[in-house]
């Protein structure tokens, strides 16, 4: 019975997606209003239907076989036929999993209850449930097969693949949003389209972006003023300034040119990231059809609306600086920000103690690339879609769209959440901070002056903070991908059926006790030369590794550095709460589900306001 209905389930949902507006007018009758969430956005509720009104004939009920007699009567071997063809297609996916070890589910919808209550209790429920079993995991979130992998010699396997690259079929939510842009497409198109985007985060595209960072890392010193000895949450100010930044470098149009404020956008985003975490969890909001039927779909649209009237500004803008014949940001940099009189050297070195880039030197992918570029790869991002597209065979004008999209999401929400992370750490370890301070102090003495290239690479202790940072609070603290063939393990002897999604679990990979003595303790020296040098490199994966690896890691990494070290300039921080005290819940990107709260204290006078 649960195989039949485990089928219906699959059928009705997966097979039949074109037919989801006949099947939810048939099945008018379902009005139920079902408070679900607790999560920021408030309600959830069926929109009601109208109720259709059926009036049988009934003057032909004396022929020799009803309709609903000869219906019934096909009906039995269609459900058999489909019986059938269920149970052989997922026999040997059934028979795979069944050797996986993972939690008992129940019938219909397997593990589904794992995933009940708020963000994060089911962060807290799930996390502290895998230590029950070892680095490989099984849950069925209903019909779906999720198998967990810790192993780093496992994450290898998926991660260093050019086969294993598909997205799993969760990432679909982020359709409506995202469409098909480098996060999720896949194939031909991926391969074309990430073989574009990649060379506009070349480090000597990076180098030109830094007078831009140190202006904006500026202006949040000065907006933070505000905040001087109160307690506050610093995600706000992190979401809004990267936002802006992004806008300025990647998109190279002025931050005005949107009318509402980089956070106005970020908070749609983060809004839109707990629907698309409510239907990765909640089971029976998986399908579209359910989904378009309850309040959330209406309030997805609404956030939609803001996120993409973005785009399309910084599009439009973009275009129009383009036939002009303007390239290159139009972005202003006051000039005390500029660094062109501080950079002695522009230095080609860019390994720092064994680390490039937030990742072990010895990993490389398609942002490794030292060989000079030719003078057209070295325009920024928007400028090379918009080239690119003024033939359009290489990327046309809704593609560009897409990637927008998601080099909005994905440059953003990340690098903030980071960023907070940071600060939240240096809030707490105190005597860790002071480490920074002295080294920003060494680097900088009590000049004002900006950040140079150089500078950047000078911040070794900076960077172990960061890394050590990403290593316990991961952004992306999960990966998932799906499988198209058997894949067999190096860390056991189980092999991962066709058809499974695979998700890989940075956050408890990156606190392995057998890799990280004593991994719940911040410790920036778990980033010396002489302990990363003996660990698995995939032992440390905050910007995934192999060949989709994160685009902006090199981005991410410049970037934080000139943020951070510049409001460790001019602030202390202070965090009156500990980190057993931090509420961790994982909507899409890993955040504190209390508001990152920290105080500051001016260390010195202000840089000049401009
Ligand atoms: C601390 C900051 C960041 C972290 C921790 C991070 C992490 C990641 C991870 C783990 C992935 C792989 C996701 C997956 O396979 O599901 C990824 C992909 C991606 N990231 Fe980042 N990211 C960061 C910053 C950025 C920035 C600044 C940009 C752009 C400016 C960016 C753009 C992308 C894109 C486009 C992809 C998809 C790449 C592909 O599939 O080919 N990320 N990132």
């Amino acid at each position: 019975m649960q195989i039949i209905v485990l089928f219906l389930n699959d059928y009705v949902f997966e097979q039949c997606k074109g037919c989801q507006r006949q099947f939810a007018s048939n099945y008018s009758y379902i009005s139920s209003d079902l408070s679900l969430s607790s999560s920021p956005i408030s309600s959830f509720s069926f929109r009601t239907m109208s109720t259709a009104t059926v009036t049988p004939d009934l003057t032909e009920s004396s022929s020799v076989l009803s309709a609903s007699t000869v219906f019934y009567f096909l009906l039995i071997p269609a459900v058999l036929l489909w019986y059938a063809y269920w149970y052989i297609s997922r026999r040997h996916m059934l028979e795979l999993a069944e050797k996986i070890p993972g939690p008992k589910g129940y019938p219909i919808i397997g593990n589904a209850l794992e995933f009940l209550g708020t963000s994060p209790q089911i962060f807290k429920n799930v996390y502290s449930k895998s230590y029950e079993f070892g680095t490989t995991v099984k849950l069925w979130a209903g019909p779906k097969l999720l198998i967990f992998l810790t192993d780093p010699r496992d994450v290898e396997i998926i991660l260093s693949s050019h086969v294993h690259i598909d997205k799993a079929p969760e990432y679909r939510f982020f359709k409506p949003w995202l469409g098909d842009g480098l996060l999720i497409s896949t194939g031909q198109k991926w391969r074309a389209h990430r073989k574009l985007i990649a060379p506009t985060f070349h480090l000597n595209v990076l180098k030109s972006f830094i007078d831009l960072f140190n202006a904006n890392s500026r202006e949040v010193v000065q907006k933070l003023k505000k905040e001087i000895g109160k307690e506050f949450d610093c995600h706000d100010y992190m979401s809004e300034a990267t936002v802006e930044m992004l806008l300025e470098t990647a998109m190279g149009v002025s931050k005005k040119t949107q009318d509402q404020s980089g956070y106005a956008y970020a908070k749609a985003v983060m809004e839109m990231c707990d629907i698309l975490h409510l239907r990765h969890t909640k089971v029976w909001l998986r399908p579209d059809l359910i989904f378009n039927m309850t309040t959330y779909a209406k309030y997805q649209e609404k956030l939609l609306n803001t996120i993409h009237s973005l785009t399309r500004k910084v599009i439009k803008k973009k275009r129009a600086d383009f036939d002009k014949g303007v390239r290159g940001s139009t972005a202003e940099v006051p000039e005390d920000a500029k660094t062109k009189n501080y950079e002695k050297n522009v230095s080609s070195k860019t390994v720092v103690e064994g680390l490039s880039y937030g990742q072990s030197a010895g990993l490389k992918d398609d942002l490794d690339v030292d060989e000079d570029v030719g003078e057209k790869k070295r325009m920024a991002f928007l400028d090379l879609m918009i080239e690119a597209s003024q033939n359009g065979v290489v990327i046309n004008d809704e593609e560009i769209k897409e990637q927008v999209d998601t080099i909005m999401f994905e440059g953003h929400d990340t690098t903030a959440a980071g960023s907070s992370f940071f600060l939240c750490m240096m809030g707490v370890h105190q005597h860790i901070q002071d480490k920074v301070i002295e080294e920003l102090d060494g680097i900088f003495g009590d000049s004002d002056r900006p950040a140079t290239f150089a500078d950047t690479l000078e911040m070794k202790y900076l960077e172990r903070c960061l890394m050590e940072t990403l290593r316990m609070y991961p952004p992306v603290p999960i990966i998932a991908r799906q499988i198209n063939q058997d894949i067999k393990l190096a860390s056991e002897n189980y092999t991962l059926p066709a058809g499974a999604t695979v998700i890989i679990g940075t956050f408890k990979i990156h606190r392995l006790p057998s890799v990280y003595p004593n991994p719940d303790k911040y410790d920036p020296d778990n980033f010396l030369p002489e302990r990363t040098a003996n660990r698995h490199y995939y032992s440390f994966i905050p910007f995934s590794a192999g060949p989709r690896s994160c685009v902006g890691r090199k981005y991410a990494m410049l970037k934080l550095k000139i943020l951070l070290s510049t409001i460790l300039r001019n602030y202390r921080i202070i965090s009156d709460l500990q980190e057993k005290d931090f509420q961790l819940q994982a909507d899409i990107i890993l955040k504190r589900a209390e508001g990152f709260k920290v105080r500051l204290e001016p260390r010195k006078p202000m840089a000049k306001a401009h």
